[in-house]
Order: C-alpha cells, then sequence, then structure tokens
C-alpha cells in the first residue's frame, strides 16, 4: 500500500506546472480529461508517488467550488487499494460518510471513489484501484 498521489487544486495548470519543471525538474506526463469529475490532470512523478495538479473545466466541478470557498492548496490524499469495493464496503460498515457509492473512471483509466473529510480527519481521501 501507498500514497498514490496527493491532489492539489489549481487555477492554471501552466501557471502551477512552471515551479515544479523549471525548479524541481519534475516532468509532467500528458495532461488528461476526466469529464466525471470536470477536470484537467497534470499527474507529476515524485519517487513512488506522484503530485496531481487538479485544473476544473466548468462551473460545477468539485474542484471549480473548493477553489471557490478556499482557494488553490491540498484538495486530496490518494491511497491506492488492492480491491476497492471491498474497502468501500469498511467504510461503509463504519459508518463513513461516503461520497462515492460506488466506484467511478478516474486518471488514465483507474477505479475511484472518494470518502467525505469529516469521516478521515478533515482531507478528502481518494480510494484508487488501478487496472492490471
Ligand atoms: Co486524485
Amino acid at each position: 500500500m501507498k500514497i498514490d498521489h496527493i491532489g492539489i487544486a489549481v487555477e492554471s495548470l501552466d501557471q502551477a506546472l512552471a515551479p515544479y519543471r523549471d525548479c524541481l525538474g519534475l516532468e509532467a506526463g500528458d495532461v488528461d480529461e476526466v469529464e466525471d469529475q470536470g477536470v484537467r490532470v497534470a499527474m507529476l512523478p515524485v519517487g513512488e508517488t506522484r503530485i496531481e495538479l487538479l485544473e476544473p473545466t466548468r462551473d460545477d466541478s468539485p474542484v471549480r467550488k473548493f477553489l471557490t470557498r478556499r482557494g488553490p492548496g491540498i484538495h486530496h490524499i490518494a491511497v491506492e487499494v488492492d480491491n476497492i469495493e471491498e474497502t468501500l464496503d469498511r467504510f461503509r460498515a463504519a459508518g463513513a460518510r461516503l461520497i462515492n457509492d460506488t466506484p467511478q473512471t478516474g486518471a488514465g483509466g483507474s477505479r475511484i471513489a472518494f470518502i467525505h473529510p469529516s469521516s478521515v480527519g478533515g482531507v478528502l481521501l481518494e480510494l484508487v484501484q488501478h487496472g492490471r
């Protein structure tokens, strides 16, 4: 198990990418648009994990709402799991507030689900299961 990525909400991918690229030497792969979540996503590999920069693509995007309410910053932490349904079931049984009852499609064809910050210490938690 590991931190799959740390999601950071930004107003502009182009602007936000510059210091990671120019000062840290991190290279983003292709920018991916995730229609379901209303975001454009740039993933920056950092050792075993990644930084995920998120730019909203529409006004009803959850990331747009986050930026309006709180400004740019850490939006979520994503943990890789082997079986996302089983993990969701455990959160459900523990009485956690689930944002997604069933897995959604995430960046790169992964399957993802979010747990509400109020159930996990105040930071939105994303579960990620990668395809094999
Ligand atoms: Co994410």
